[in-house]
């Protein structure tokens, strides 16, 4: 079976690529910009923007002839988005357009299996009553991010209906693991802890809102999910991917502490990592991945903030 992961460089595609890997796949990849590393497990990896030609897409896959694509290119930062509004909608709905226009034009459009990813962002706002979120819950996301995410879903559902292209669409609540880049709330805590911890940074962290509470599931269940999904995923049919369970970012940022052989940190907020708008409660409803591919995740968020603050002490 042959795999082609879109952005293929990234902190996901990283732990799909090994997971894959060990599935037996032959995996190969796309990045946006020339890599000069070859990630351990990858067959090869395409340098190829899906933000230009669609030509130069259909003619790869016309080479390639994948069994499956993993379409994880995008603008994966909700802080990011509200000062990036138009290379989030480039990075996220225009890439996304190019590459379902050339699976169509490809020799095979109606061979393929494609997973698009979304975000529980395209929920946006939601009544306390519909928690746990399920996929049938009303879209009414409240950030650019969450818009372009929602429309990368109707795009999905759109190119089954209109052209029976063979499409999962995946909505992945908050995933965490080790690899992940700053700017994610794990890792910001989890960097400055480890440097603090070297005696880089004075014993001060600094933080954003920390009253919210959001659904964490770690990378490499997530990856597994993904796997899964592909293989027995309804096509047309959009699957939340999350832990059912909602946790508070203090909580977060309390086990992060307790974890560290530093127990005088002083906690700074710190107002440029506000957001306009950012919801503060958020937990999703499982239930329809479990019934179709058996999936639940396994690693406990204690296990994987150990991970997470380990990875960051190596760097
Ligand atoms: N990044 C960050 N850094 N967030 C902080 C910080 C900080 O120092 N302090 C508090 N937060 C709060 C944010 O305001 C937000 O409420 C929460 O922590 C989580 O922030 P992120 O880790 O940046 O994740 P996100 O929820 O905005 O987006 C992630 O999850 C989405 C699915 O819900 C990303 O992984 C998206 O790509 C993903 O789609």
């Amino acid at each position: 079976m042959r795999a082609l992961i879109t952005g293929a460089t990234g902190f996901v595609a990283k732990h799909l690529t090994k997971h894959l890997t060990n599935l037996g796949f032959e995996v190969w990849g796309t990045t946006r910009k020339s890599s000069p590393v070859l990630f351990k497990g990858i067959h090869h990896i395409q340098t190829l923007d899906l933000n230009t030609s669609i030509e130069q897409i259909v003619s790869y896959l016309n080479f390639l002839k994948p069994d499956y694509i993993f379409h994880l290119a995008g603008q994966s930062s909700v802080k990011k988005s509200w000062d990036n509004k138009i290379e989030t909608f480039e990075a996220n709905v225009v890439m996304t357009i190019n590459l379902l226009e050339a699976v169509r034009g490809s020799i095979v459009a109606e061979s393929v299996k494609i997973l698009t990813v979304g975000s529980s962002e395209e929920y946006g706002e939601v009544n306390l009553e519909n928690m746990p979120i399920s996929e049938k819950n009303p879209l009414r996301p409240i950030s650019p991010y969450g818009i372009s995410k929602a429309t990368v879903s109707m795009l999905a559902e759109q190119y089954h209906r209109s052209y029976s292209l063979n499409i999962v669409h995946v909505r992945p609540f908050n995933h965490i693991g080790p690899g992940q880049d700053v700017g994610f709330v794990t890792s910001d805590f989890a960097k400055q802890i480890a440097e603090i911890e070297e005696g880089k940074q004075t014993p001060i962290i600094k933080v954003g809102n920390l009253d919210a509470k959001r659904d964490f599931t770690d990378v490499r269940d997530i990856v597994q999910a993904y796997a899964l999904l592909v293989a027995h995923g309804q096509s047309g049919k959009i699957y939340n991917v999350c832990s059912k369970k909602p946790t508070s970012i203090q909580e977060i940022l309390e086990k992060l502490i307790n974890l560290s052989r530093c127990q005088n940190i002083e906690i700074h907020r710190d107002l440029s990592k506000m957001r306009p708008s950012d919801f503060p409660y958020y937990y999703g409803d499982s239930s329809e991945i479990s019934l179709h591919t058996g999936w639940s995740p396994k690693m406990s968020i204690d296990d994987s903030l150990k991970d997470i603050l380990d990875h960051w002490r190596l760097r």
